[in-house]
């Protein structure tokens, strides 16, 4: 069915001892929303998330609650994780979890096929690691601790002392890759983006790099070293795997051909892993790099980055209970440049559901919808002769849709949105001009009448399919208001590239009556 080009898109697989807080929902409703585009643009469309549950971390707060590490990560996928995705609106293809048998087997495949090309060794290693994040620390990012952790080392993000570790590790030779690396960034420009992480990376890499531990003897939780069972595979390479085993690396090279290489959008506090050794790693496999990775920026409350070690974590449901999972959606899409940090307060998010859904869009659907009741039965009218003021309209929509496409394939989904909502301005203001209560005052102004609620109700077509990605609950009770489904089939089967079209929209299509998209909230 699906003739276009491939696109592969991913999420980070999330540590599930963290409940999801509205950081992770910001990256998987992103990678949904430029999923769902494609897929709706007849891409051959493939949208992967999941958890990544080894690792010390986890180790450790199963312990602390008295079970065993995989009764504690299967109740928390169980209970948190799976139901975030329902909360979301996410129409994920797929979900992987680490400990899955699929994966295991194939990271050792991967593991074991570095080691035979040579590019692994046994040595030893003296160094601070933060369990937060399952990393050993660059000097960059160690600062001595404050208040109770006065006269140790802490770590930069998580502001927890890191521990002095001391093993024999496998370690991979990542210091071999940095010409190769470097290329790959000039050649490819778009392989690191915004621009801002691109330099970050390219620096970081120019500044030399050192070969990286990639296995631990001191406990169990994680994939044994297949030639060295007293090892487990360090978490990090475990979970970067997941994008490769998730497609059938190592056991289904059909549909590995299909999917990889991938897009991966990552939050910027894990873009160094998957810009520079998760590539390192694929060459060394002889595998294609990713064909990119986008770093978004933090979400911020109180201008530090949100999190749940730091108790600032907001759970995604506090606003979906209040708001809906379309306004969720919609504004963290649309209010934070895709790429940069961004402040979240309630106070906005009110300011905006209430000006852009509610009074914006929300409004300009019901009014239309109503008066299509209201003056013509109900029955979409034909349009008659277009005046200079409904082609500014057609054209508007045209570039909207043009234009929203173009910022989509730079992953720009605030810019694609912007795009859009020159529609609902244009289409709010053009009814204010045109005052179709008042044509309808006269049978002379019939037919005009006809063509302003025709040229309203063909804009919101074009919205409802330029929206779905966006907000797919709000456009499908927009479309079947419409009329649209009788015609012209299902909402999500609406060629997205084709959607600045003008004329799609059948007159003679029974309009039904439609409760307020964003009904009013009641504040606090
Ligand atoms: O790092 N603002 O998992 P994790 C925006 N398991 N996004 C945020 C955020 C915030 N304040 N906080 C978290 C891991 N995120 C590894 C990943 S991938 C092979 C392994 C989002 O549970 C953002 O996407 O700590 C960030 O990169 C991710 O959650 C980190 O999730
Ligand atoms: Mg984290």
């Amino acid at each position: 069915m699906t003739s276009g080009r491939s696109f592969y898109i991913t999420t980070p697989i999330y540590y599930p001892s963290d409940l999801p807080h509205i950081g992770h929902g910001y990256t998987t409703v992103a990678v949904d929303t430029l999923a769902r585009w494609h897929r709706q643009a007849g891409d051959d469309t493939w949208m992967l998330t999941g958890t990544d549950e080894h690792g010390q971390k986890m180790l450790r707060a199963a312990a602390a609650n008295g079970v065993t590490p995989q009764e504690w990560v299967d109740k928390l996928v169980t209970e948190s994780w799976f139901p975030l995705l329902e909360t979301l609106d996410v129409a994920n293809d797929d979900f992987i979890r680490t400990t899955q048998p699929r994966h295991e087997e194939r990271v050792q495949q991967f593991v074991q096929a570095l080691f035979d090309r040579g590019y692994i060794y046994a040595g030893e290693y003296e160094a601070l690691y933060c369990v937060g994040c399952e990393e050993f620390k660059p000097e960059a990012e160690i600062v001595d601790g404050t208040g109770p952790f006065e006269g140790l080392k802490v770590c930069a993000i998580h502001s927890k002392p890191l521990e002095l570790l001391q093993e024999k590790n496998y370690f991979f030779k990542l210091s071999e890759f940095q010409d190769r690396l470097l290329e790959l960034y000039k050649t490819e420009p778009d392989f690191v983006r915004p621009e801002s992480a691109r330099n970050e990376v390219v620096s970081f890499v120019r500044s030399g790099l050192k070969d990286l531990s990639i296995s631990r003897s001191a406990f169990d939780w994680g994939i044994t070293v297949p030639w060295d069972p007293a090892h487990v595979i360090y978490v990090w390479v475990d979970a970067l795997l997941n994008y490769a085993t998730a497609v059938g690396y190592g056991n289904d090279p059909e549909q590995f051909a299909r999917r990889w290489p991938a897009f991966h959008v990552v939050g910027k506090d894990i873009l160094r892993f998957h810009a520079v050794i998760w590539p390192a790693m694929l060459m060394a496999a002889g595998l294609d790099v990713p064909r990119g990775v986008f770093a978004h920026g933090w979400l911020l409350v109180g201008g530090e980055k949100m999190s749940k070690s730091k108790l600032t974590g907001i759970a995604p449901t506090e606003i979906t209970d209040v708001f809906g999972s379309d306004a969720y959606r919609f504004y963290f899409l649309s209010a934070i440049a895709f790429g940069q940090d961004g402040s979240f307060s309630w106070e906005d998010l009110s300011a905006r559901y209430q000006a852009e859904l509610a009074n914006g869009f929300g409004n300009l659907a019901s009014r239309t919808v109503a008066m299509i009741s209201k003056y013509f039965e109900g029955v979409v009218p034909a349009p008659g002769e277009y005046t200079e003021g409904d082609l500014t309209i057609q054209k508007i929509v045209a570039d909207a849709a043009a234009n929203a496409d173009a910022a989509v394939e730079r992953f720009r989904i605030d810019e694609a949105i912007a795009a859009i909502w020159t529609i609902v301005d244009a289409l709010n203001g053009y009814i204010t001009e045109n005052e179709p209560w008042a044509l309808a005052k006269d049978e002379a102004t019939r037919e005009r009448l006809g063509t302003v609620l025709y040229t309203a109700a063909e804009g919101l077509r074009a919205l409802a399919v330029l929206l779905s990605p966006v907000m797919p609950a709000s456009t499908e009770k927009l479309w079947v208001a419409l009329g649209a489904s009788e015609g012209l089939g299902r909402l999500h089967d609406q060629p997205l590239r084709e959607a600045g079209a003008w004329g799609v929209l059948r007159p003679g299509a029974t309009v039904e009556a439609l409760t307020p998209l964003f009904p009013r909230v009641e504040q606090a």
